[in-house]
């Protein structure tokens, strides 16, 4: 269905609006059902397309699943009866990647496809070598063949891995695979995301024996079996993010409830540098948008760094401040895409590699513009609620991979946004 969003911009958003459970948390947390054969219950899963995708993924290797949004949703793979990811469904989530630790370390065996050329890339295609030589160096005999992976492990052993490059789900899957593995593991330069942390937190309630996690190095001990577990998955920090840019930018006056402020230290330096005055208390951030923005420069960088999902929502707010601003895009290749989009709105970008350089302009005019990928689309709707005029955003169905009714969220805030099919 060719839906597509409509927003008339200039309203400033006001009010207070929830935070849903983090994808990034939920989508490693479903896989991590497949280590046991007991049931996993995950209290808060967040409806979003890429939940249902792992849950069909999921499925398709022997899970039963059952619940689901605004309850919880429980997970059991009493036998695991494929060990196949395909590649339609792979093809549509690069994070599909995560079922290959758990099934190799559950089975022995694991077939998952190649992530195709995913939109926003991988360095030099190499989008999972980290994963395959972590895995390696766990025992594991890996092939590639017809664009799958295969692996193959009669039992896992642990060993001393340092990744080559700071890689989220690549920590993800190496923890989950060492947790049944015979013996210690310990990952260096491991990825220190908070829902790397919130995964090992579910891996502990499963019964792993795991130090460090949410942290460069983390041992874990690996036990013959895991049980299961009942697990409440962590706020979504960038989507928390995007909804108080979505107050700056309409120079609103925005409350995020059932956040994890601690999870957003950068965003939040960052929005506080462009003039907005942000209040915290307990799970509740408070964005008062200045008038115009100032200009700022980004780096992003791994956790506790800028986040690469923040950058484009933050390119939007940027386009519209009082002086120049510098973008480095340090973790994907290619992932400016949503400056082309943002520069039809009158914006004023010059990108170069891993460089853009932003000119504030006084305001956005509204456009047809076309989302390419998840946190690109959400860069063009907050972009939308600022411009003067309509702004329609085509192929919503990338927003929905990522964002829970997001324009319901934002219609509660008071912005004049619609959903057309
Ligand atoms: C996770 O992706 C997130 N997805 C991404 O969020 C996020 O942008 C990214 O981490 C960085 O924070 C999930 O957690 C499901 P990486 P992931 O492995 O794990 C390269 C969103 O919008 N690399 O940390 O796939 C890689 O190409 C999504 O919610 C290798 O070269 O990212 C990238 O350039 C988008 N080889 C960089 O490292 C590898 O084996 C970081 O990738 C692994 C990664």
């Amino acid at each position: 269905m060719a839906a597509r969003l409509v927003i008339e911009g200039g309203s400033p958003l006001r009010g207070e609006v929830e935070a849903s459970a983090a994808k990034n948390a939920a989508l490693p947390a479903m896989a991590a059902s497949l280590l046991t054969a007991q049931p996993v219950v995950l209290e808060n899963v967040p409806a979003l397309v890429d939940v249902v995708t792992m849950r069909r993924l999921l499925e398709g290797l022997g899970a039963e699943t059952s619940g689901g949004p605004g309850g919880a949703t429980t997970l059991q793979v009493g036998r695991v009866a494929c060990h196949e990811a395909p590649y339609n469904l792979v093809s549509t989530m690069r994070a599909s990647v995560v079922v290959l630790g758990p099934l190799l370390a559950r089975t022995g065996v694991a077939r998952v496809a190649l992530p195709g050329g995913c939109a926003i890339g991988g360095r030099g295609g190499r989008p999972i070598d980290q994963h395959l030589k972590g895995l390696a160096r766990l025992g594991a005999d890996i092939t590639i063949q017809n664009g799958y992976v295969e692996a193959r492990a009669s039992r896992l052993k642990g060993a001393r891995i340092t990744t080559d490059l700071v890689t989220v789900t690549g920590t993800e899957n190496l923890m989950m695979a060492a947790a049944l593995a015979e013996g210690v593991t310990v990952l260096e330069n491991a990825a220190r995301e908070p829902e790397v942390a919130d995964l090992g937190r579910l891996l502990v309630a499963m019964g792993a024996r795991i130090e460090g996690a949410g942290t460069e190095r983390i041992e874990i001990e690996g036990v013959a079996e895991l049980g299961g577990a009942r697990h409440r998955i962590i706020p979504d920090r960038i989507e928390a993010g995007t909804l108080l840019v979505a107050g700056a930018i309409s120079g609103g006056d925005v409350t995020v409830t059932c956040a994890a402020p601690r999870h957003m230290t950068a965003t939040l330096a960052k929005l506080e540098e462009c003039g907005a005055a942000l209040t915290v208390v307990g799970d509740r951030i408070r964005c008062v948008g200045p008038a115009r923005p100032k200009a700022a420069d980004i780096i992003t960088s791994p956790f506790p760094g800028f986040p690469t999902d923040m950058q484009g929502q933050m390119m939007a707010l940027l386009g519209l401040a009082d002086g120049l601003s510098k973008i480095t895009e340090t973790i994907f290749e290619n992932r400016f895409m949503h400056a082309a989009e943002l520069r039809r709105m009158g914006a004023l970008i010059e990108t170069e590699g891993s460089i853009a350089v932003v000119r504030g302009v006084g305001a956005y005019q509204g456009a047809p513009v076309m989302a390419t990928d998840l946190r690109a689309s959400a860069s063009l709707v907050l972009a939308g609620l600022a411009a003067r005029g309509t702004t329609e955003v085509s192929r919503v169905y990338h927003l929905d991979r990522g964002y829970q009714a997001l324009e319901k969220k934002l219609q509660s805030l008071g912005a004049r946004i619609q959903r057309i099919r």
